[in-house]
């Protein structure tokens, strides 16, 4: 291994696990795994892997891993490895193995973040939204969650493939179909065209209600559709295209790009196909006319049979997903499948990865359900608009603009009008991002415009205010960053850093490679977005403790190396929060 490109964490770890296979040859790398200590009494790092390893054989753990100590080198990097307690193994720092660490970061820019050794293929199905309905703010988290742990996992070396599975088929089009035939209209159309399908829709959708004659005229259409009918069909792409459009405006505002879009209609073909297998494998069983799978001997599902072909004969959403699954599965060989949607969906999913299971038991492909809670008002209701419409995502992030611009422009009237505009959006559509990824994502959130858009707390526009004002300190210091950083690595430069406000700060920023590892493991942002207001916090202190500017020599060249690190991690942090940092606020 090249020590000079490992960062530091990545080392420790691979050291970790080399020691551990060798008194434990049979166990999986990919399961040892480094946690950073949440008191630093104890060390920076501790790893309990071998006390689960042990449990798992029935040894002693502490045993285990005095054994585990004896293979374990760590010379150069951390003082001798202590075990605690029933077998915990914790390790500290060298100092100069820390300096080391951030002179490293500022040649290679790694931003203490190393791909991985186990790169995996994972597919991510996130967003999803329906053609003919507005994206609504439920989806918003699906949007901002899924990106952000393809951000994630692309940095952590991963191969990614995104996929936006729309809901571009289904009974709504039957509504849509007659809608669309008697009642379009065309102004409206071309000016939202979501919102003209919507009404056309909710119409149809009354008079249905009203008159079985409709309903039954809906019906028709569908089944004409779901036959091919060359009109019906010319009419549902059109309804697909402009929804699409209107779709694409939005992951525009978001920054938010997908590989795939293939939508559930891309799946039609096959369904038929599935639902065969499924019989033939004796899975799926005839009953009242439809074709149900039952989960005998499996208590959670056992009360909950999926129904995959209905009695007229039309597949559902079920045999779309498990024939996506089929497509997924051959087309890119997955190691995992994420579904990123909200919690009302969970038993849905419970029955599709337990009969993918029976169908094709060879395959091992983790299947996550990544789901997360509502947003709320803060009446604590599902929020609302004031006249009771679910609010429309575009609305949402339109009004997220307008406050940031109305706060810029008081506190900086004479902006000129597009810098003002830019800012806005970054400023904006950075908040909502923030407040939507910071709660634990299967808790409710209340929505608070006021908290999310505050320069203070734990918020976005927080922390892009700490990076432009470590960009102002090198303003104020007459040195261009990117220069200072390039003679710090050219003049192979010592730091001292004798202070502890120093010394925890620069451990923090090691930290930050951990922190999305685990991001990935769990599928939770919301520890990125807690590292990086605790790092501001740190670096808070470090500021105050520490002058910068007022410091001379190599104590003011290591504390602007701090400065700089900081920047690029709280940058890169964000940047994979799917948020941009503006250049000044
Ligand atoms: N279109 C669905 C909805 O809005 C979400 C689809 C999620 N993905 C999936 N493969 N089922 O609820």
């Amino acid at each position: 291994m090249d020590d000079s490109k490992t960062v530091l964490t990545h080392l420790i770890k691979t050291r970790l696990q080399g020691a551990i296979s060798k008194v434990f040859p049979e166990a999986d790398p990919g399961l040892i795994q480094l946690q950073i200590c949440t008191n630093p009494r104890y060390g920076d790092y501790q790893c309990t892997s071998v006390m689960a390893i042990a449990k798992g054989l029935k040894l002693n753990p502490r045993k285990a891993a005095e054994e585990v100590l004896e293979h374990l080198d760590l010379s150069g990097v951390a003082s001798d490895p202590e075990l605690a307690g029933p077998g915990f193994i914790n390790i500290r720092l060298l100092p100069e193995a820390v300096t080391q660490a951030l002179l490293q970061a500022a040649r290679t820019g790694s931003c203490f973040v190393q791909p991985s050794d186990q790169t995996q293929t994972m597919v991510i199905d996130f967003s999803s939204p329906n053609v003919a309905k507005p994206m609504h703010v439920g989806h918003i988290r699906s949007t901002i969650l899924g990106d952000s742990l393809a951000r994630v996992a692309r940095l952590l070396g991963h191969k990614v493939i995104t996929d936006n599975h729309i809901g571009d088929w289904g009974t709504q089009f039957g509504k849509l179909l007659v809608g669309w035939k008697k009642h379009l209209d065309a102004a409206n159309l071309a000016k939202d065209a979501l919102g003209e399908l919507e009404r056309l829709y909710r119409m149809v959708n009354q008079a249905c209600e009203e008159d079985e004659a409709v309903l039954e005229e809906a019906r028709q259409e569908l089944v004409a559709l779901q036959r091919g009918d060359e009109n019906n069909l010319a009419i549902w792409k059109e309804m697909k295209e402009v929804s699409r459009l209107q779709f694409d405006q939005i992951y525009e505002r978001l920054g938010v790009v997908f590989d795939h879009a293939h939508g559930e209609s891309f799946y039609n073909d096959h369904l038929h196909s599935v639902v065969q297998a499924l019989t033939e494998k004796g899975l799926a069983r005839d009953s009242q006319g439809a074709k149900v799978v039952f989960f005998e001997g499996q208590p959670d599902l056992e009360d909950h049979p999926a129904l995959i072909l209905k009695k007229d004969g039309g597949a559902n959403y079920t045999t779309t997903d498990l024939a996506t699954l089929d497509y997924r599965r051959k087309q890119w060989q997955p190691d995992e499948i994420i579904y990123v949607t909200d919690g009302r969906q969970q038993l849905h999913f419970r029955q599709l990865f337990a009969i993918f299971k029976q169908w094709q038991p060879e395959s091992n492909i983790l299947l996550s359900h990544t789901w997360f809670g509502s947003i709320l008002g803060s009446d604590g209701r599902p929020f609302k608009t004031r006249s009771g419409d679910t609010i429309k995502l575009n609305d949402l992030l339109d009004e997220a603009e307008e406050r940031a611009l109305r706060a810029i422009k008081e506190k900086n009237p004479d902006l000129p009008e597009q810098t003002a505009n830019e800012l806005a959006s970054i400023i904006g559509i950075g908040a909502v991002k923030y407040a939507d990824l910071l709660p634990n994502r299967q808790t409710d959130y209340v929505f608070d415009w006021d908290k999310m858009l505050s320069l203070s707390g734990n918020t976005a526009p927080y922390l892009q205010y700490a990076c432009t004002r470590i960009r102002s300190i090198f303003r104020k210091a007459s040195l261009d960053e990117a220069a200072f950083l390039a003679e710090c690595i050219a003049s192979n430069m010592e730091l001292v850093m004798e202070s502890t406000h120093e010394q925890t700060l620069a451990r923090k920023l090691i930290h930050f490679g951990l922190i999305l590892e685990s991001v990935l493991s769990d599928h939770r942002p919301n520890y990125l977005c807690n590292y990086l207001y605790e790092l501001a916090g740190t670096y808070t202190s470090f500021y105050e403790h520490c002058p910068v500017l007022k410091s001379e020599g190599s104590v003011q060249t290591s504390r602007l190396l701090l400065c700089s690190l900081t920047r690029q991690v709280l940058e890169k942090g964000l940047g994979l929060l799917g948020i941009q940092t503006p250049s000044f606020m």
